[in-house]
């Protein structure tokens, strides 16, 4: 039986008004500044404006997909993220108003850690197996912040990537197969009344390796692809050396070596982006998938592999065909300039932007008037956020 391949239709991201230079938060807290460059692959960070914050990042990746594709079935918008604005509402709905979503259509928020958007994905695919003529919008949105001079401080970033999952899909063709992993531990979380996550570090790493390898046996107790079948490995990005460390771990795992060259080949191309925007948590892996298919290539009829972590933990390993004539619907270039445009933050700009509050006592706030982005947030007022469209 031949059944109809549901996949990514569009992929657009969004990151931040500003970004930091790696540089000058060596200098800051004393470290070579190849501690950060090299040691864990990073050289920038976005960081959110005042007047930025999830929804606006969000509103600004997924707005391109509409204006290409219209809201025509889009009948389920799926959002996920760990940076959430309320407790209740779910970020997606003021998309609404700004970038005119259907009314049609159920709107849910994700959480779990980084794997919300895997989560997302695989639902989508779910619902479009059950009624192909429909249409998901999958966002994953975050903006990861950690306390200053710690050692997740580094690791910190910004992102936004918006999907298009639907039946014979443009991009890429999910394999319906997937690998799953979950565990109970604690290696990074945020309190509801923390603004910063808490993590110990080299647990994280260590979990993160261990859950990758689990969903990849379980992917194969599935009945999942080879390795060798793999074009490449597309990795969740706290950090882009994470990716080739969970890399090397794998292939140890299976009786493998993992010489250099192999790990570039088979993580290379993912990690352009990651390496200058910085951790975007749930985006993270979706903009390492943006970075392959933008730098790589030609990737027709190749497989890719996808392995989503989330600390707490969820692992998914899952894969994907790349569809003939993908290229002609890549957005490098709105990609690239997402990046290149950000504005550069000396240091006690960055330090003002990361311990700035947002009032809570419920009177008219304006906030100040950064981010040359599509959409800002333009006030508190009431204990309501009031977004702008620029
Ligand atoms: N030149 C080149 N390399 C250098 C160097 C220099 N001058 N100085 C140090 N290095 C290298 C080190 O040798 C080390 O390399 P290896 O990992 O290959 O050994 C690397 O730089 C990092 O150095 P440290 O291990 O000393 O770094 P650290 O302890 O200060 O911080 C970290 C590392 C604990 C992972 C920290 O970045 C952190 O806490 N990050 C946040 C948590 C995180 O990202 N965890 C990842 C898994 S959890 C997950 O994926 C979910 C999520 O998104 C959070």
């Amino acid at each position: 039986m031949t059944t109809t391949p549901v996949g990514i239709h569009d992929l657009s991201f969004a990151t931040t008004h500003y970004a930091l230079d790696h540089a000058v938060l060596a200098e800051r807290l004393g470290v070579d500044r190849d501690k950060f460059y090299l040691g864990i692959g990073q050289e920038r960070m976005s960081v959110a404006a005042a007047d930025e914050d999830i929804v606006t990042i969000a509103a600004a990746a997924a707005q391109p997909i509409l204006q290409r594709h219209g809201t025509d079935n889009i009948r389920t918008v799926l959002l996920a993220t760990e940076t959430g604005v309320d407790q209740s509402k779910a970020a997606a709905l003021y998309l609404h108003s700004l970038i005119g979503l259907p009314n049609a259509a159920r709107v849910v928020e994700l959480k779990q850690a980084c794997y919300g958007g895997t989560a997302g994905l695989a639902f989508a695919a779910g619902l479009i197996a059950r009624d192909p003529s429909q249409r998901v919008l999958v966002i994953a949105a975050d903006i990861a912040k950690y306390e200053l001079d710690t050692p997740g401080e580094p690791t910190q970033g910004a992102a936004a990537v918006a999907m298009l999952v639907t039946a014979d899909p443009a991009i890429l063709a999910l394999d319906p197969i997937s690998g799953l992993y979950s565990a109970d531990i604690m290696d990074f979380w945020r309190p509801n009344y923390r603004s910063e996550a808490i993590v110990d570090g080299k647990t994280s790493v260590n979990a993160y390796q261990k859950a990758a390898q689990e969903a990849w046996s379980d992917y194969r107790r599935q009945g999942g692809r080879e390795l060798g079948e793999f074009a490449a490995f597309c990795y969740h990005q706290p950090f882009t050396k994470m990716a080739y460390k969970a890399h090397r771990h794998l292939l140890e795992s299976q009786g493998h070596t993992a010489e250099a060259a192999d790990l570039e080949a088979a993580i290379g191309a993912t990690t352009t982006y990651n390496r200058t925007v910085g951790n975007s948590y749930t985006a993270s892996l979706y903009l390492g998938l943006a970075s392959l298919l933008d730098h790589a290539d030609d990737l027709t009829g190749k497989a890719l592999a996808m392995i989503s972590y989330g600390s707490g933990s969820v692992a998914e390993f899952f894969s994907g065909t790349v569809r003939p004539g993908y290229r002609a619907h890549l957005r490098t270039e709105a990609n690239q300039a997402a990046i290149s445009s950000r504005e550069m933050l000396d240091y006690d700009h960055y330090r003002a932007l990361h311990e700035a509050v947002l009032p809570t006592d419920g009177a008219y706030h304006a906030m100040p008037e950064e981010t040359r982005r599509p959409f800002r947030l333009g006030a508190m007022s009431g204990h309501k956020r009031i977004y702008e469209a620029r």
